[in-house]
């Protein structure tokens, strides 16, 4: 990893007062970017994530760039979801990001259990972009899984969804079980340096 690639995205986007960021969390740049580039190019407006930080800020930033758009994070960390938060307002990006303290709470989908995050506070029905780099992967197998099953009734009939880490065996297996329930998406894997998952769903009514 880069630290330059930070620096240069930094730069990009006016970042130049310093950024949360967390070696071993963070996202690594070549996903920042990724996610970014997205936002400017196809300027989705609500955009949900999963486990806030380092992109909450880059994606709020990206949306202030546009004009419009917005983040809505889901953190199940009460202490991170705070930091997190100072880092948007010391930016000034609040019109364009909420945190939302979201704790994981026991889900039940096809006869398994996981812990995901409490969306009671999400009150969103057009998501079109989902970004998932959380909850983090000790906490469970397939951590990362329920995201599909459990927003897609919040998603627009188009979303794209960007997953981190995609790399691990344990993402690969989330994306294995979602291609054989969602036959309806497009998946592709790009070999960044933790690996990339993107999934476009595309629903008919
Ligand atoms: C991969 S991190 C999310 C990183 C975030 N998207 C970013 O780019 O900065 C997933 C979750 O790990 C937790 N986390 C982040 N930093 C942590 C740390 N230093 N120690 C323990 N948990 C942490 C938070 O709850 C976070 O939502």
């Amino acid at each position: 990893m880069s630290i330059e690639a930070y620096y240069a995205l930094c730069a990009q986007l006016g970042l130049t007062q310093g950024i949360p960021y967390t070696p071993q969390w963070s996202a690594a740049p070549d996903f920042l970017q990724l996610i970014v580039d997205h936002v400017l190019t196809d300027k989705p407006q609500t955009i949900v994530e999963c486990g806030s930080g380092l992109t909450t800020l880059m994606l709020a930033r990206a949306c202030a760039l546009n004009g419009g758009g917005h983040v809505y994070s889901l953190e199940n960390d009460a202490d991170y979801a705070a930091n997190t938060r100072s880092e948007i307002s010391r930016y000034g990006l609040n019109e364009y990001s909420a945190v939302l303290h979201a704790p994981l709470i026991p889900r039940t989908i096809h006869e398994r259990n996981y812990r995901w995050y409490d969306v009671s506070q999400l009150s969103v029905q057009d998501i079109d972009m989902l970004v998932i780099d959380g909850p983090p992967g000790f906490i469970q197998q397939h951590s990362r899984y329920p995201a599909l099953p459990l927003l897609l009734e919040y998603m627009k009939d188009e979303c794209t969804v960007f997953m981190d880490d995609a790399a691990r065996p344990d993402e690969m297996e989330v994306v294995a079980m979602w291609q054989t329930q969602y036959r309806n998406t497009t998946h592709t894997y790009l070999a960044l340096e933790r690996g990339c998952a993107i999934v476009q769903i595309r629903r008919s009514r």
